[in-house]
């Protein structure tokens, strides 16, 4: 088995002839927690809706441990163990946080009707359900309605769900994006501990959480590679220095 889980090879997006994504060899390490940057319109969430298959490539290819992907069906591309945040767990806002937490465990296990027939089959999912809120520290709002959550604990929620699918690669778009100081360090920390256990693919404007979160970062520019590295490099290369002038986001991870 290969030391990367994701590789894509020559992976191209055009939309009417504009080129967002151009010819992206990416390779993400088994286990780290590794962050896609670069300015606004680089082409970031395009990539991620080609790995999710959202969006079908124009060419290139996507190998995922070690099989190519490229076109599977979004849901079976979740099910090979890639799951995407805040996209494929759709969060019902009427319902309770544990109703939703069970809700995505039952998308793993499948609906199958001899299975829901059991009341300890329920009770099981139940307990289950109670352990993904305790690791993501929302057992005390097991029994809240969700809508009414913190706009932070919802973003918690959102990944409880996903791990819901216990995915060897969790992708997040933008997990810290609207959130206050306190609520980014809560959502730091919790990336930290469920990336123990799996790899974890984001994408981030707050260079001051990739900084002190991710093991690789690699910078996109009008749709290409334009360095990858460890963050510490990278936030040094010209190339990207010159990339993000006029951003502010490089001047905020020096805040
Ligand atoms: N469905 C689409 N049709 C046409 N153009 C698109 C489509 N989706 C994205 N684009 C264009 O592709 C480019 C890359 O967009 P993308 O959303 O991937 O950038 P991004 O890096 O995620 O940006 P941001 O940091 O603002 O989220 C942009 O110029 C965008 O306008
Ligand atoms: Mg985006």
């Amino acid at each position: 088995m290969s030391e990367f889980i994701l590789e894509t090879s020559g992976l191209t997006k055009e939309f009417k002839g504009f080129t967002a994504v151009a010819n992206v060899d990416l390779k993400v390490r088994s286990g780290h927690i590794h962050a896609m940057i670069g300015p606004n319109g680089a082409g970031k969430t395009t990539v991620f809706n080609l790995l999710t298959k959202f969006l079908p490539p124009t060419s290139g290819t996507i190998r995922f441990r070690g099989r190519d992907i490229t076109h599977t069906a979004p849901a079976a591309t979740a099910r090979c163990g890639m799951a995407r945040s805040f996209q494929i767990s759709a969060i019902f806002p009427h319902l309770s946080v544990l109703e939703n937490v069970r809700i995505g465990l039952q998308r793993r296990l499948g609906t199958s009707m001899h299975f829901w027939r059991s009341a300890k089959s329920l009770d099981i999912l139940n307990g289950e359900a109670m352990a993904l809120l305790e690791s993501v520290d929302l057992a005390t709002f097991a029994d809240t309605v969700t809508a009414e959550l913190p706009y932070g604990r919802k973003r918690a929620l959102e990944i409880a769900t996903t791990l819901a699918l216990k995915p060897a690669m969790m992708l997040l778009d933008e997990p810290t994006q609207g959130m206050g100081h306190e609520d980014i360090g809560r959502v730091v920390e919790l990336i930290r501990k469920v990336a123990r256990e799996r790899t974890v693919l984001l994408v981030e404007h707050n260079l001051s959480v990739v900084a002190n979160l991710c093991d690789w970062t690699t910078v996109l520019q009008r749709g290409s590679i334009l360095a990858e590295g460890p963050y510490a490099e990278v936030s040094k290369n010209r190339l990207v220095l010159e990339a993000y002038v006029g951003s502010a986001d490089v001047a905020d991870a020096y805040h």
